[in-house]
């Protein structure tokens, strides 16, 4: 796969990759969003309404890219979201990217989601690695993940709280999603054509053994938990703020709260001892009409007083949309398609890419901006619609 820079310029170009390389089902179950999508296209949109305001004239020989997230340093202020089904994208999955990200110096975080043993994935990487937890599977089995991940050497624990059932990705039932995962031999066919399509993308998933199991969802008695069951046993399983407290029994690391979008829900993350929190919809994935995310973070940083770091993804596909994040407060980004484009484009050398176009990108624009280091970013750099600053207050 040639991933030069006069081919692949900016994620766009890796998103185009994946789209002809890997099936339609899998391309639009990365892509897609829920219901009408239109919260999808606003978390890229909303990023559009904050402009720079950029100091002239000054030079550094060296932007200062590091971001302290936990206490731990990343060489650059975004790390990798949980996505998944990564297995499906390209079957070194969630190895691979986590091999990527340890390379360039970050974070990953590992879906419950994930086609590859937990341990495996730890081992791929020295940097931070952080567990997401869903309860798919119940309590013991997710007790079991808690410890697994524990003695593995994941250093915290993401929970994500917007996820009360799965949202309605239209996308996927038009593709013959649930089909394709367990329906019978007859019901696959229509949608037999867009697979036999990507005869690449095919023979490594057949060489790959076929659907992965859920590696690091152990039923007690049964073994793994087959991929097909999840959509199911998430309505079954959202997390509550009552399961926070024996999750905290299991783990007595640091706790990550994934999917805040209003100040009441960050103030009780922060009463319910949450060591960082992450405004996110889950990339529009579930709620739709909800904030972008960019639009929703003022208002949270402002609630929570410094008392939790706060984190964002949503709708980032440039650096300079990382920039304008931690221009509005948060410590760091997470990115989540922007990274999966490359995985399903190519693998470790696409997850790879798409680090260092944003890395190369979020350096750019601190030079352009006149800014010699992300910690030092803040508001008096950009502006934005002052409507975003009244949610904050009000
Ligand atoms: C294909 C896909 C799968 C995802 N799976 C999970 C998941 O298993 N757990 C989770 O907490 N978030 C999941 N997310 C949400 C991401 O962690 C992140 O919040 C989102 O992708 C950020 O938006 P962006 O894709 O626009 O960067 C998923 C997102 C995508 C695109």
């Amino acid at each position: 796969m040639n991933l030069s820079s006069s081919r692949v310029v900016n994620i766009a170009d890796l998103r185009s990759i994946a789209e002809r390389r890997v099936p339609k089902v899998v391309f639009d179950y990365l892509d897609g969003g829920a219901d009408g999508e239109v919260t999808l296209r606003e978390n890229c949109r909303a990023f559009e309404s904050v402009l720079f305001r950029p100091r002239q004239a000054v030079a550094f020989p060296e932007v200062n890219l590091r971001a302290r997230v936990l206490g731990h340093e990343l060489s650059v202020p975004f790390m990798l979201a949980p996505v998944g089904y990564s297995r499906m994208m390209h079957p070194g999955g969630e190895v691979v990217a986590a091999r990527a990200a340890g390379i360039a110096g970050t974070g990953y975080i590992l879906s419950t989601i994930s086609g590859h043993m937990l341990e495996n994935v730890k081992a791929a990487t020295p940097a931070p690695t952080w567990y997401q937890l869903y309860l798919v599977g119940g309590r013991e089995a997710a007790e079991g993940a808690i410890e697994r991940a524990r003695n593995a050497g994941f250093s915290a624990l993401v929970i994500t709280v917007d996820t009360a059932v799965a949202g309605m990705r239209e996308r996927d039932p038009r593709n013959g999603m649930k089909e394709l995962l367990s329906g019978s031999l007859l019901s696959k066919i229509p949608f037999v054509p867009q697979i036999l399509s990507r005869p690449g993308w095919l023979l490594s998933f057949l060489l790959d053994g076929g659907m992965p199991d859920l590696e690091n969802v152990v039923i007690p008695g049964q073994g793994p938990m087959p991929l097909i069951d999840v959509t199911v046993s998430l309505g079954r399983s959202a997390v509550t703020w009552a399961d926070l407290r024996w999750i905290r029994e299991s783990w007595k690391g640091p706790i990550v709260v994934k999917g805040i979008l209003i100040a009441d829900d960050a103030r009780r993350a922060v009463d319910e001892g949450a060591a960082a929190i992450v405004v996110s919809n889950h990339g529009a994935r579930q709620l739709d009409y909800v904030s972008p995310t960019i639009r929703a973070l003022p208002e949270i940083v402002a609630a929570v007083h410094g008392q939790t770091e706060v984190l964002m993804d949503g709708g980032v596909r440039r650096g300079s949309d990382i920039v304008k994040a931690l221009c509005l407060g948060a410590r760091a980004v997470l990115i989540g398609r922007a990274y999966a484009y490359g995985l399903a484009a190519a693998g470790q050398a696409g997850v790879a890419r798409a680090i260092e176009i944003l890395r190369a990108d979020v350096d750019r624009t601190m030079r352009l901006l006149g800014c010699g280091a992300v910690s030092e970013l803040n508001r008096s750099y950009i502006e934005y619609p002052c409507e975003w600053e009244r949610a904050a207050k009000a």
